[in-house]
């Protein structure tokens, strides 16, 4: 099936790598124009480039209100509107809470919860007003999943999965519909080291019943399936797609690390 999003316009954070750059890949096969946003100069010229005429880029930092308004306002300058949104900027630290700066801290939770929190603001008034719209947080079953040297990113995803039932109570009178995605291991450049450490590597794929790594185009398709019109009763909701891996611990990291 395509065009799913036919005339439809989209802002993806996070969008020039992995997750957030699948989901935009998938949104213009499916006929939507997109607005991607990412602090990366680089890697936003080069999906800007491949993506084509159906594409407008802007260099933001989500941690940044002015810039995420200045994000959002280009679906409407640009497209004339905002139909759909994906909130997939983010990144994590590694460090157990006695020892972690708290700078370091504060870096994940602005951008992986706050920065989620100001892209829903700006996205959710202009889809209020139009009286529709649905949104996609990505999350992580480190929502739900502890992580040990992950606090901060736990924390903030499992923040970002409350956000999205609160955001799903207040906007759904207007029309709008707020989800949120949990993967599990997924190959992008966030998990990229894993690659160099292969017991590291090992042990995600041993707490992945499916037995592989996700790839980004697993996320997209769901991130497809929940702002589509096949998804119009989904609200509230985090969809955790992640081969069954919740149901197992999460690795040791910080056994394996120079294993
Ligand atoms: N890869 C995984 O295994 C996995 C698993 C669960 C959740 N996630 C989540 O998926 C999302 C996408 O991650 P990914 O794996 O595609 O990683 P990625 O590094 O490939 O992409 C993340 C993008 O976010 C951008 N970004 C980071 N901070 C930003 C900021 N403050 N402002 C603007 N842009 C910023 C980066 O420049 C990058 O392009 C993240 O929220 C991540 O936490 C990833």
């Amino acid at each position: 099936m395509a065009n799913r999003l036919e005339g439809q316009v989209g802002v993806i954070t996070g969008g020039a790598s992995g997750i957030g750059l699948a989901c935009a890949r998938r949104y213009v096969t499916e006929g939507a124009r997109v607005v991607l946003g990412d602090r990366n100069p680089d890697a936003l010229a080069a999906a800007a480039a491949e993506l084509g005429a159906a594409v407008v880029s802007e260099q933001v930092d989500v941690t940044v209100e002015a810039d995420v308004e200045r994000l959002v306002a280009r679906a409407v300058t640009e497209f004339g509107g905002l139909d759909v949104a994906v909130n997939a900027a983010g990144f994590g630290t590694f460090g157990f809470i006695a020892d972690h700066p708290v700078d370091e801290w504060r870096a994940v939770i602005d951008t992986c919860l706050t920065g989620v929190m100001l892209s829903v603001k700006h996205e959710g008034r202009i889809m209020r007003d139009a009286g529709h719209g649905a949104i996609v947080n990505i999350v992580s079953i480190n929502a739900r999943v502890p992580a040990e040297g992950m606090s901060a990113y736990c924390c903030a995803k499992a923040g970002v999965e409350m956000l999205t039932r609160c955001a799903a109570m207040e906007l759904g009178p207007s029309g709008v519909r707020v989800a949120g995605i949990g993967p599990g291991f997924i190959d992008t450049p966030m998990t990229a080291f894993t690659q160099v450490v292969p017991a590291i590597r090992d042990a995600y794929l041993a707490s992945t019943p499916l037995g592989r790594a996700g790839q980004p185009e697993d996320v997209a398709d769901a991130a497809l399936f929940l702002v589509s019109e096949d998804g119009r009763w989904v609200s509230g909701d985090t969809l955790f797609v992640d081969g069954a891996s919740m149901n197992k611990a999460y690795p040791e990291l910080h056994k394996l690390v120079g294993a």
